[in-house]
């Protein structure tokens, strides 16, 4: 048995539970002034008072210098994987192109689906893995993947092998998620039913078949598909036994938010335009916003409301959506920042909204998400003496030592 000590923790700030966290339970931290933590086989064994441990005990000691020590960051929404970049973009954006504008005009998500489809698995394991390096040392230590930049059977299998393969060689816990309705491919322009019909008949059978994904999220948004299509996707899905996400609201509100409530989907994503009915049914259906304040920042829209959201009983998560469009930042450090001034939640449930309630909504809250006995030791040593510090601070890598199952990074 392998023993490690964590010792020397200013403070130990962490959510408690396995469980997603709403309302006026979203701010609920425990902290932990002087202590240690101690860690056998990659598990969290026990927090005890700072000094109480002997150190001749263990086969590890880490002396966190008095810092802060959180959960590891859970990123619970990405869009990793993908050929190329997409940074001519930027330029047309500046000269006023909107998000669907370029989508429509053949660009977008299908120019990153033309390079996804020319890839070889190789190059994009090799280029995902280097970003899952990446959001390593920024603090993250489980995160979601979803697969929708291949839009052909060949394609989506090939970007969800690669998502396995990471899952399997990769210090990162990755959570995989089928996205096969991201955008009508070029194939099957203004036949949208086709497509959805394709995807309940062959793809999503067959990715369940090879069983590479956990859950199925689909694009309901203007220009792309309808809350009919997306409640025909959601309920093949839902048979053949993957659990729900849907992109909801981001730009228009077409019902998306309503469907997730009342298919009870475990998270619903984006929520920027989201309305009261929206909110009443995520609140009813028990679904998790996932909501994605670096995505609001970068093209240049509103904000979701997600204090609205915590006050209304939903349980707010907060992730990346690293993408080559609409977000090319994998830094999640900079949407807790976001997460306070522009969401307006506190550091403590910005905490929640980075660990447990992202964890839950990717199925595995009762193993990451909090620092507690029995689950996994995926811990964070800040260059912080609190968490105020890391939502205040903004730019920079605040992450000092990050810690995997028990390992130091
Ligand atoms: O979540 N909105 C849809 N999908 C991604 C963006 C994908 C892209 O632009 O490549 C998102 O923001
Ligand atoms: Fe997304």
């Amino acid at each position: 048995m392998k023993k490690t000590l964590i010792t020397n923790i200013g403070c130990l700030q962490t959510p408690v539970g396995s469980y997603s966290h709403k309302g006026s339970k979203q701010g609920l931290n425990e902290k932990y002034i002087n202590s240690e933590v101690i860690i056998e086989d990659g598990l969290i064994k026990e927090i005890t008072e700072n000094g109480k441990s002997n150190k001749a005990d263990f086969d590890q000691v880490i002396d966190a210098g008095g810092k802060l020590v959180t959960p590891g960051l859970v990123d619970g929404h990405t869009h990793l994987v993908f050929g190329g970049y997409r940074q001519h973009e930027l330029a047309m954006k500046i000269a006023g192109a909107g998000y669907l504008d370029i989508l429509r005009a053949g660009g977008g998500i299908l120019d990153t689906v033309r390079k996804t489809r020319d890839a070889s698995e190789e190059e994009l394991y090799n280029k995902s893995s280097a970003f899952l390096d990446e959001m390593l040392g920024f603090g993250i230590t489980t995160c979601e993947v979803k697969s929708g930049y291949g839009l052909t059977m060949d394609s989506e299998l090939k970007m969800l092998r690669v998502i396995k393969a990471m899952k399997e060689n990769h210090k990162m816990d990755v959570v995989p998620t089928f996205m096969g309705a991201h955008a009508i491919p070029p194939e099957y322009e203004g036949r949208g039913d086709e497509y959805i019909d394709f995807l309940c008949e062959e793809m999503i059978p067959e990715i369940r078949k090879q069983g590479l994904a956990e859950f199925c999220d689909i694009f309901c948004e203007e220009a792309v598909f309808d809350a009919e299509q997306s409640r025909k996707y959601m309920t093949a899905a839902r048979n053949e036994g993957f659990d729900l996400k849907i992109h909801a609201d981001e730009i228009e509100a077409i019902g998306g938010t309503e469907l997730a409530g009342e298919m009870e989907a475990t998270s619903a994503e984006h929520l920027i335009a989201i309305k009261e009915d929206g909110m009443d049914a995520l609140a009813k259906g028990g679904t998790t916003a996932m909501c994605l304040p670096a995505t609001s920042f970068y093209l240049g829209a509103s904000y979701a409301p997600a204090r609205k959201m915590v006050e209304k009983g939903i349980p707010v998560a907060i992730a990346s959506d690293y993408n080559p469009g609409s977000c090319p930042s994998l830094n999640l450090q900079l949407a807790i920042n976001l997460g306070c001034l522009k969401y307006r939640l506190t550091p403590e449930e910005v905490l929640t909204a980075v660990t447990i309630n992202p964890a839950c909504a990717i199925n595995r809250g009762d193993l990451v998400g909090t620092v507690e006995p029995g689950k996994q030791a995926d811990l964070v040593i800040w260059n912080a003496p609190d968490f105020e510090m890391v939502c205040y601070r903004f730019g920079s890598n605040l992450a000092d030592k990050v810690i995997k199952k028990g390992e130091l990074i």
